[in-house]
């Protein structure tokens, strides 16, 4: 039997604090709780997921890299504050082909100006955002679909 299709998570700067970090605006779950949420539910889907955390940005255009070499269907990507700052993460998401799709648990649209603007946005396929951890599962649900 075939491997199922291959989804990659990927999570930026100070998401591994998820949980005990501004729970107002972030909620309570940590990322481990998401990471299990999104097991299951990939697992209904008929996909794998395989996802990380890093607070490097390297890291994260290292992953984006190996998800196209991986031949992955998608990236779910929450790349934390690095979305408004990177312009190398808009350069590695439009560097490959798997599509990508932003994840983000606040608004940032709804949040300081600093925070309106995401490069990785302009280079990505779509954006879920505001909906707090279930997002991951909408954007999972949305790769299902791609
Ligand atoms: C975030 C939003 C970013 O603005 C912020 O820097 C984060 C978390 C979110 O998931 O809401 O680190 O990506």
């Amino acid at each position: 039997m075939a491997a199922p299709p291959l989804v990659y998570v990927l999570n930026g700067p100070s998401l591994n604090l998820l949980g005990m970090r501004e729970p107002e605006i972030y909620g309570s779950d940590t990322l481990d709780d998401i990471a299990g949420r999104l097991e299951d539910k990939a697992k209904g889907l008929g996909l794998e997921i395989d996802m990380r955390q890093s607070n490097h940005e390297g890291h994260l255009i290292d992953w984006l890299h190996e998800a196209q070499a991986r031949e992955a269907k998608a990236v779910l990507l929450n790349a934390g504050a690095f979305a408004h700052t990177s312009l190398a993460l808009y350069d590695a998401i439009r560097s490959i082909r798997t599509p990508v799709i932003e994840v983000h648990l606040s608004n940032p649209a709804a949040r300081e100006e600093n925070r309106h603007k995401s490069y990785v946005g302009m280079a990505a396929k779509g954006v879920v955002a505001g909906f707090g951890a279930i997002g991951y599962e909408l954007a999972l649900d949305a790769a299902a679909r791609l």
